[in-house]
C-alpha cells in the first residue's frame, strides 16, 4: 500500500507516518517544513504544487493531516485559516481528479463543525452549526470532499476528530497545563469554569481508528466521528492530569472566562465507528500516564 500523508511533520501526521511505516506500508511524507529526507516533499504553502506529487507517485490513499487546529488563530486570521483548512483541500482534490482518480482521500475534520447547541452525543447526521471560523472552514472542507465525490466520483471521507491528545502534542489543554505547571506549580490558571466537557482520545487510538476507517468504510463523501464515546468534564480531566504530575501539591483554579468559539460541551456518538469494529485501547488515565511520561522525558 502506498500512502501519502500531507502534514506529515505535525502531531497527528507524524503519528500516522510511524504507524503506517510499522505496518510496512510505503509512506510518502509532505509538509511545509524545510526537511531533507528521501521520503519527503516540501510543500510551498503559498503556491502548493500538488500536481507534481500526484504525477510522480501512485498512491492508494492520501491522508490530509495538515491545516491549523487553532480556534483563536481562526478569529485573528480568518483568511489564513481558510487557506490552510479549506483551500488546501480543494487544491489537493483537484490534483487527485486531474492525475489519480483512484486515490482515496481521507480528510481530518473536527468536532468544531457541530458547534454549540447540544448536550446530547453528536451523531454525524445532525445539522452542523459552527461557532468559529475554524469550525466553518472545516465544514466547508467537508462539503468540498462531498462535492468531489458526488460530481467527480472521487473516493472521499471526512473524519471528525474530537479532542486528541498524546505523545508528540505541543499545544491544547494538557500541553498548556504542563507549561503553566512548569512556570508556577502553585497556581495553574485554566480557562473556563471546569464544567465544559469534551471527548478525549489518545493519539494511538486515533491512528488505529483512522486505519479502521480506511480499510472498512465506504469513501462516499460522508463524515464519521472519531472519539472515545466517553464525555469528561475539564475539571475531571484536570484532576486526572494533576494526579499524575511529579509535584503532588500542585494547585489549579479556573478563570471562569470562556474562550471565544469554544463550545461548552462536545459529546460524541461513536456508533458508526463502533460498527466498523473500533474500541479504544486507553482510558483517559492510561492515555495521560503515557503522555505524562513523554512530557517529563522531553523536559
Ligand atoms: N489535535 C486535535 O485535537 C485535532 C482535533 C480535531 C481536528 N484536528 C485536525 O487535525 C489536523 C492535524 O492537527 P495537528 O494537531 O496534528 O496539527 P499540527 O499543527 O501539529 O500539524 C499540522 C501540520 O500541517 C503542516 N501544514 C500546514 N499547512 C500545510 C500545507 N499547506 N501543506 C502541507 N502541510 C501543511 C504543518 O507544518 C504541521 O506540521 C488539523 O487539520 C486539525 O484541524 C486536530
Amino acid at each position: 500500500m502506498s500512502i501519502l500523508i500531507i502534514g506529515s511533520e505535525g502531531f497527528i501526521g507524524s503519528n500516522l507516518v510511524n504507524y503506517f511505516k510499522a505496518q510496512h506500508d510505503n509512506v510518502i511524507c509532505a509538509d511545509i517544513k524545510a526537511i531533507q529526507r528521501n521520503d519527503y516533499y516540501q510543500i510551498n504553502p503559498t503556491d502548493p504544487n500538488y500536481d507534481e506529487l500526484f504525477t510522480n507517485h501512485s498512491f492508494s490513499i492520501c491522508i490530509n493531516a495538515s491545516g491549523s487546529a487553532n480556534v483563536k488563530f481562526s478569529f485573528d486570521q480568518p483568511k489564513l485559516d481558510f487557506d490552510s483548512n479549506t483551500l488546501s483541500v480543494f487544491k489537493l482534490l483537484n490534483a487527485i481528479k486531474n492525475h489519480q482518480v483512484n486515490c482515496k482521500f481521507l480528510n481530518l475534520s473536527s468536532a468544531a463543525v457541530y458547534g454549540n447547541f447540544s448536550t446530547e452525543p453528536l451523531s454525524e447526521n445532525i445539522h452542523c452549526n459552527p461557532v468559529s471560523p475554524y469550525g466553518f472552514h472545516k465544514w466547508y472542507a467537508e462539503l468540498i470532499c462531498k462535492e468531489y465525490h458526488v460530481l467527480f466520483n472521487l473516493k472521499t471521507i471526512s473524519v471528525r476528530l474530537f479532542s486528541v491528545y498524546g505523545e508528540g502534542q505541543e499545544k491544547l489543554l494538557f500541553w498548556d497545563m504542563w507549561q503553566k505547571y512548569k512556570a508556577n506549580n502553585n497556581n495553574v490558571e485554566l480557562f473556563g469554569s471546569g464544567n465544559e466537557a469534551r471527548d478525549f482520545l489518545h493519539i494511538e487510538d486515533v491512528v488505529k481508528a483512522i486505519d479502521i476507517v480506511y480499510k472498512k468504510e465506504d469513501f462516499n463523501g460522508g463524515a464519521i466521528n472519531i472519539a472515545s464515546g466517553k464525555t469528561t468534564t475539564i475539571k475531571e480531566a484536570a484532576t486526572t492530569f494533576f494526579e499524575l504530575l511529579p509535584a503532588k501539591n500542585a494547585q489549579y483554579s479556573f478563570t471562569h472566562h470562556a474562550k471565544k468559539g469554544d463550545p461548552d460541551i462536545l459529546a460524541a456518538d461513536i456508533s458508526k465507528l463502533q460498527q466498523l469494529g473500533f474500541t479504544p485501547t486507553f482510558n483517559l488515565h492510561e492515555g495521560l500516564s503515557k503522555y505524562m511520561q513523554w512530557l517529563q522525558e522531553k523536559k
